[in-house]
């Protein structure tokens, strides 16, 4: 199917109750791993690129790719910019063919976030894009930018009303607990979910999910063996995450688990046969790692069989 936007597939998630995965990308082989997946599975799909992921890759590379590969499935996939903070990044990408749009100004003051979302919102919309935007503070690295726990914050149930209906935002990614990145808990991984029930009570439109990821032992374990350092590593429960989706979460974004798994099935390729260099053995078994991940997460998240 060619893209398409994210506005119909997150909406019908929140009336539906389940959630859509957002997983990110960099490479040819995490993006055929994800649509393959997501086909087999009859599932909604978002495929999204950090600033730093166009940056590594190229914007009509990384569009040419996602739109050829999801060209060969029969289920919805929305291209997205996650963490968009960059105007003229948002502009390009809205001119490449990006579905869905990300603005990201949540580490800024109140109104600030209010403007320079409202603003990204006029762009987005004048073409057709839906707009994330943000509001509250995940501790952990994003985009190359560390968040302190300090820093962190809940997002407030009245803001988050507020900022809604000034920005006209077409989904909202809410602070509850989670953070980016391999440690997002020293304890028990539970989730601030009265916080995201009193949220989902107060506002309509579909609520995003960031640092969702479960760092799984399995997918650990594997890296661990061959030689990756992750002391205190530990993710989401999925436990916490089915709560969250019931209670309104549409959209359910996972990075760090893919990285883990890709880079898990690599380093045993190298461990283990040392005589090989031809990269599409080294890379070709983290496709099978990336659907394992991608295939546990969607029919986690319900989204399976909802194309
Ligand atoms: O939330 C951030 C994502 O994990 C993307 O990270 O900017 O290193 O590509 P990245
Ligand atoms: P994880 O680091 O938990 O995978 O979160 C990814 C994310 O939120 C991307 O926007
Ligand atoms: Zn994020």
């Amino acid at each position: 199917m060619p893209l398409i936007s994210s506005k119909n597939m997150l909406e019908e998630a929140r009336a539906g109750n389940y959630g859509v995965g957002a997983f990110n990308t960099n490479n040819l082989e995490s993006t055929q791993a994800i649509i393959s997946v997501a086909g087999e599975l009859g599932s909604p799909v978002m495929i999204q690129t950090s600033q730093s992921a166009i940056q590594y890759a190229g914007g009509a590379a990384l569009h040419a790719m996602v739109k050829t590969l999801a060209d060969g499935v029969d289920v919805p996939v929305a291209l997205h910019l996650d963490h968009g903070t960059d105007l003229d990044v948002i502009r390009k990408c809205i001119d490449w063919g990006w579905t869905s749009i990300m603005i990201d100004a949540s580490s800024k003051p109140f109104d600030e976030n209010v403007s320079t979302t409202r603003r990204v919102v006029e762009m987005a919309h004048a073409a057709g894009i839906p707009v994330e935007a943000e509001i509250g503070q995940l501790g952990g690295i994003e985009d190359e930018v560390e968040v302190s726990e300090e820093h962190a914050h809940l997002t407030d149930v009245a803001e988050a009303e507020r900022f809604v209906k000034e920005t006209e935002c077409d989904s909202l990614a809410v602070a509850v607990g989670t953070s980016h990145g391999a440690y997002k808990f020293k304890g028990s991984g539970d989730l601030a979910l009265d916080r995201l029930r009193e949220i989902a009570d107060r506002i309509a439109i579909p609520l995003v999910l960031h640092g969702a990821s479960g760092v799984p032992e399995g997918i650990l374990e594997r890296a661990l063996r061959f030689g990756a350092k992750l002391p205190g590593a530990k993710g989401v429960p999925e436990s916490e995450i089915q709560k969250a989706v019931k209670l309104g979460i549409s959209k359910i974004n996972i990075d760090t688990d893919l990285r883990l798994a890709f880079t898990g099935a690599v380093r045993e390729v190298i461990a283990t046969q040392p005589e090989v260099f031809d990269p599409r053995k080294i890379l070709g078994p983290s496709r099978e790692a990336i659907e394992d991940v991608v295939r546990r997460k969607i029919r986690l998240f319900g989204s399976e069989g909802k194309a």
